[in-house]
C-alpha cells in the first residue's frame, strides 16, 4: 500500500490515506491496539469478495470482529439498515473503544460512517473503499448519510474516518459502468483544481488497456478533495467547488427515475454547467471541447439524456439551492476555479442560462 496523503480537516483528527492491492497489510498499517471489538460492515458483494480477508487480518491484529452485512445498492441505504448495524454493535458489545470498519463503495460507507458518528455518540471508524467512485469521493471527507423517503442523503453527520484504505486491486473486478462512474469524478477533480491531473487522464485514456486508471492518477485525484476538504470540512465554503455537474446531474437522475448511472450524469452536467460559463465568458470553450472530448474518449456522454422541462422540476430540489435561488460551482478554466466577492465557490444560475446551455 502506497502512503497517498494525510488528511488534515479543520473540524477533526488528521488521517492517513492508503492505496494499493493489499487489504492485509493496509489493515496492519493503519490499526490501533485500542481497536478491540470491531464490527466489519459490508454489503452482500463486498463481503463474499473481501470478508475474509479482512476478519483474518483484523483477527490477527487482535480484534474480536462481528460482521454486519446486508443488501448490495442504494435501496440498502436507509434507516433500517441503520438499525440493523446498531444493533449489531449492541448486541456484540461494541464500545467507545471500538471500531467500524467499513468494506464497500458508497452506500456502504455512508451508512456504516452514520452509525460510528451516532453510535455511542461517536466511535472510531475506518473506509475501505471498494469501487472507484467511493475511492475518489466518499472515502475521504467525513460526510455521512442515509437516504429517506424525501430525498437522498437528506439525515447524516459530519464525521471523519480514523484512516481510509482505497483498495484498488477490487477495481479489476468492477464492472465498466462503475468504473466511468470513478473516472467522471476524477475528471471533476482535474477541471476544478488539477490541470496536470487533467493531462495525465487524456493521455491514458486513448491507450488504456481497461478502465481501470492507474493508482497516481487515484491517489491525484483524491488529494484534490483532500486539499479542499483540509480548507473547508463543513462544505460552508470551498467545498462546495466539489459539486461541479452536480446541480444538473441530481436533476436529470431524478427525472430519469435514476436510470442514468450517477457518474454519467454527472460528466452531463458538467458539460452544461461549463457550457453556462462559456456562455457567460467565464470559462475557456477550448477547455470545454476538451472536456467533451475526453469523455467521449472515456466512454462518457455529454448530452443530457432528458429534457430541460423534464429536469426543472427537480433542479429546486437540491441541497444547494438557496432560497430558491439554483446554485452552480463554476470553474474558471481546466484545473481553476475562483471565488467571488463574497467568498462563494458557486453563484447563481437562471433557468434561462441552464436551458440554453442544455443542448
Ligand atoms: N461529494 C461531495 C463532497 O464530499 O463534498
Amino acid at each position: 500500500m502506497i502512503h497517498v496523503t494525510d488528511v488534515e480537516p479543520p473540524g477533526g483528527s488528521p488521517y492517513p490515506v492508503l492505496c494499493g492491492n493489499d487489504l492485509v497489510a493496509g489493515l496492519g498499517t493503519i490499526w490501533k491496539p485500542t481497536w478491540r471489538r470491531v464490527a466489519l460492515v459490508a454489503d452482500e458483494t463486498t463481503a463474499a469478495l473481501f470478508g475474509t480477508d479482512a476478519t483474518g487480518a483484523m483477527t490477527a491484529l487482535g480484534a474480536a470482529v462481528v460482521s454486519v452485512v446486508f443488501p448490495s445498492g442504494e435501496a440498502s441505504k436507509t434507516r433500517a439498515t441503520k438499525e440493523q448495524i446498531e444493533d449489531a454493535l449492541l448486541d456484540a458489545a461494541l464500545d467507545r473503544t471500538s471500531c467500524v470498519v467499513a468494506v464497500g463503495g458508497g452506500v456502504v460507507l455512508d451508512v456504516a460512517g452514520f452509525v460510528a458518528a451516532t453510535y455511542m455518540r461517536g466511535i472510531d471508524h475506518v473506509n475501505v473503499a471498494t469501487t472507484l467512485l467511493a475511492q475518489v469521493d466518499a472515502a475521504v471527507g467525513g460526510k455521512t448519510a442515509i437516504n429517506v423517503p424525501r430525498g437522498k442523503n437528506l439525515v447524516g453527520a459530519f464525521h471523519h474516518p480514523r484512516a481510509v484504505l482505497l483498495h484498488t486491486g477490487a477495481l479489476d473486478a468492477l464492472p465498466d459502468v462503475e468504473l466511468r462512474n470513478g473516472l467522471a469524478e476524477i475528471v471533476k477533480h482535474a477541471v476544478i483544481a488539477d490541470a496536470a491531473l487533467f493531462d495525465a487522464v487524456e493521455q491514458w485514456a486513448p491507450v488504456r488497456a481497461s478502465l481501470r486508471p492507474p493508482d497516481d492518477v487515484v491517489g491525484r485525484a483524491v488529494r484534490v478533495k483532500t486539499a479542499i476538504v483540509a480548507r473547508d470540512d463543513r462544505d460552508r465554503g470551498v467545498r462546495e467547488l466539489l459539486n461541479f455537474g452536480h446541480t444538473v446531474a441530481h436533476a436529470i437522475e431524478h427525472a430519469t427515475d435514476h436510470a442514468v448511472p450517477h457518474g454519467h450524469a454527472v460528466a452531463m452536467g458538467m458539460v452544461v454547467e461549463a457550457r453556462v460559463a462559456v456562455r457567460a465568458g467565464a470559462f475557456p470553450s477550448a477547455d470545454l471541447e476538451r472536456i467533451v472530448a475526453l469523455f467521449g474518449t472515456l466512454g462518457l456522454p455529454s448530452v443530457p439524456t432528458c429534457t430541460f422541462g423534464d429536469a426543472r422540476p427537480f433542479l429546486g430540489r437540491d441541497k444547494k439551492t438557496e432560497h430558491g435561488t439554483l446554485r452552480c460551482a463554476l470553474p474558471v478554466g481546466i484545473g481553476s476555479a475562483e471565488a467571488d466577492d463574497h467568498g462563494r465557490w458557486a453563484r447563481a444560475v437562471t433557468d434561462d442560462e441552464l436551458s440554453q446551455a442544455w443542448l
